[in-house]
């Protein structure tokens, strides 16, 4: 390959993952990767200027700005950072700094050390202490205007105290909390969607929803770092740009450090890797950076990066072990999900004994088999992943296979053309039935108590339970006989099943597992046609006209409808009692919508009696004792145990003016 062929062939790798990243938030190769592509096309263009052309990723910021959002023109540009990996890289940064501050004494140079977020960044103006705009950093000159997405960020300031700024630009990382990132994923893969790969790529999904409720459903967060732009000479320091930023409310990071010189901010890079996993969001490295504005001034920037700041990344900790095994488990929509049972390792902070492995043609492009070592890492720090089989010599198993029927009830399984997943195709497989009713008898769903998956696995082994219906033909003597089954929690779970029947036709909507509807659009269908008989018989043109209803979920819902054994399950329902209509009373859909809230400490603005109403007047339930169900804690003066207990959970806390913002805003 000539120089030039080799140069061509970078660009256009370059140009792909650059789209794969920026435009579809789907990136297939890791920075370290991509930065070595990136590295070796500017090495050879320096060798070569005269192959340098103007569509090179060398001459540009980014990418491109999706054309649905306004551009918004940045008041500066949004420069990126040149990256290190190590501790003579940075210390090459450092000389390089000394060198172009003449004059300037080593022992006097001043760094501040903060944790690099993994999210998107973002600039929020103000303009006389409103905020007027928000923008996506897109290709560092022109972003997208985002301005509805950012304000359900609860912790941007929709208006700060600034009487001496006319007008501010702060820029900051938006991010997913990795808890959030655990519900999201978790309520898709319940809902049968595909799960995010990392909490960078939900908080970009949900930062470009075209509508801003559904953004803030998705918990978002920021943490602001730095002014963008402001007219003026208010600072000497960014440590000190940082105090003012936290006095007008923005959320600074607590650990941002201030170092009196270079060798204390290098030792905060081994202290960081280790406390880098106990945060509740992700961090892919640390930036280091001259505190002093006019230093900063004196050494300005490339067309890409600032040269008073870099940016140091940790290597995402790999890990080898052996697959011990290969096993295919059955969701509730019947496909079929290779999963690698390894021998358990410590990976990023906890014990990790099993990765998915996606589909067969994930398995068959690693080449992964029983018996291999491989290296496992954890993408974006929490779900484990197989990056690739150690090369090994003879002595391999057979590769792997797909099962030919389903694992569970040997029916036969079949792959559409335009899918990469298996399904079984027996809708009465115990396997698929058993996540069915797990779902159905989720809070969300009926919200059965007591029907957890140790009672739904007796249940369906037996053959007491092979649909829906038959659950509401359960006997106290047939749930008493069960395991482990006391006749107090029997009366309990029968109690508790009687009472669903009246949970209303979005709940029920919702657990009758239709695909593509979900939680959202239940409530949505149930609002609107407050009937199932009313729903079964409108037509697909109706349907597709609903708020939030498209044609994927009108036409999931008539061939719903249109099987037999739906509607007879359906009529079957009927008959026992289940409630097909929307409740008047019902809160579903309302703000509070089932959440549970326990109140503790003294109230000041409320009394007990009147939070506990407004909060049920909102559809929530107040109860006294936390667990892992409480969605909020609302925590007043002098809150003891329960507080601590909430930490320890991690149930959300507010404080009586949370409340009373979430009572009046809406959530
Ligand atoms: S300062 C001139 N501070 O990293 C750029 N950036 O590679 C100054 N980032 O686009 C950026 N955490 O999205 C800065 N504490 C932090 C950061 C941070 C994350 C991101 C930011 C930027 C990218 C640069």
């Amino acid at each position: 390959m000539t120089v030039k062929q080799e140069i061509e062939a970078l660009k256009q790798a370059i140009h792909q993952h650059d789209h794969l990243y920026y435009v579809t938030n789907s990136p297939t190769i890791s920075d370290q990767c991509y930065d070595a592509l990136f590295h070796r096309l500017k090495q050879l263009e320096s060798t070569h200027p005269e192959c340098i052309t103007l569509d090179s990723p060398t001459q540009r910021v980014g990418g491109k700005v999706d054309e649905r959002f306004k551009a918004v023109v940045h008041l500066a540009p949004m420069l990126s950072l040149d990256n290190t990996y190590n501790v003579d890289e940075v210390r090459a940064f450092h000389q390089r700094v000394l060198r172009g501050l003449p004059g300037v004494s080593d022992e006097t140079i001043e760094y501040v050390v903060e944790l690099k977020f993994d999210g998107l960044a973002v600039a929020l103006t103000y303009e006389d202490g409103l905020l007027v705009s928000g923008a996506t950093r897109g290709d560092g000159l022109q972003g997208e205007d985002i301005t509805a997405n950012l304000r359900t960020i609860r912790s941007v300031p929709l208006r700060i105290d600034s009487k001496s700024f006319s007008r501010i630009e702060v820029r900051g990382e938006v991010y997913m909390p990795k808890k959030e990132f655990e519900r999201i994923n978790a309520k898709r893969v319940e809902e049968g969607e595909a799960p995010f790969a990392n909490p960078r790529n939900a908080a970009a999904g949900a930062l470009r929803l075209l509508n801003p409720a559904i953004t803030a459903e998705r918990k978002l967060d920021i943490f602001i770092y730095t002014v963008g732009y402001l007219k003026g000479n208010f600072f000497q320091t960014h440590y000190e740009m940082q105090e003012k930023l936290s006095e007008l409310r923005f959320p600074v990071n607590e650990h941002n450090r201030l170092c009196k010189d270079f060798e204390s901010a290098l030792v905060l890079i081994e202290e960081f890797r280790g406390k880098r996993n106990e945060l509740n969001y992700e961090v892919d490295g640390l930036v280091i950076q001259l505190n002093s504005l006019a230093h900063r001034k004196k050494l300005g920037a490339t067309s890409k990066f600032p040269r008073w700041a870099v940016a140091y990344k940790y290597e995402t900790e790999q890990v080898v072990t052996e697959i011990m095994d290969i096993v295919c488990q059955v969701g509730r929509t019947g496909s079929i999900t290779p999963v690698a049972k390894l021998k358990p390792v410590l990976v990023s902070g906890s014990t990790v004994s099993r990765a998915t492995l996606h589909n067969e043609d994930e398995i068959k492009h690693k080449d992964i088999r029983v018996g291999d070592q491989v290296v496992i890492e954890k993408a974006g720090e929490i779900i484990p992943k197989i990056i690739r089989v150690i090369e090994s010599s003879a002595g391999r198993r057979k590769p792997f296979e797909m099962p030919t029927i389903c694992p569970e009830c040997q029916a036969p399984i079949c792959r559409e053309k335009s899918e990469a997943v298996w399904r079984c195709v027996n809708s009465s497989c115990p396997a698929q039935l058993k996540e069915r009713l797990r779902y159905f008898a989720s809070r969300k769903a009926m919200d059965i108590d007591h029907l957890g998956p140790a009672v739904i696995e007796q249940l369906v082994d037996s053959g007491r339970v092979k649909n829906f219906p038959d659950l509401y033909s359960l006997k106290m003597e047939e749930v008493a006989s069960l395991d482990r089954m006391a006749e107090k929690s029997a009366q309990n779970l029968i109690t508790e099943i009687e009472k669903s029947k009246s949970a209303g036709l979005s709940r029920f909507l919702n657990a009758l597992g239709v695909r593509h509807v979900g939680q959202r659009t239940a409530i949505l269908l149930a609002r609107k046609f407050r009937s199932m008989t009313k729903l079964k018989e409108t037509s697909y043109e109706d349907l597709e006209k609903t708020d939030e209803v498209g044609p994927i979920i009108a036409e999931s819902l008539k061939s719903f409808f249109d099987r037999d054994t739906n509607r007879q399950e359906i009529a079957r329902l009927r008959e026992r009692g289940i409630l097909m209509e929307e409740r008047d009373d019902e809160k579903t859909g309302e703000l509070f919508d089932g959440r549970q809230f326990v109140l503790t400490g003294t109230l000041s603005r409320f009394t007990r009696e009147e939070a506990k109403e407004k909060i049920e007047s909102l559809g929530g339930r107040v109860t006294s004792t936390i667990s892992k169900k409480t969605d909020f804690l609302v925590a007043g003066a002098s809150a003891g145990s329960k507080l601590e207990k909430a930490q320890e959970l991690g149930t959300e806390i507010l404080d009586e003016e949370a409340l009373q913002k979430l009572l009046e805003s809406g959530y």
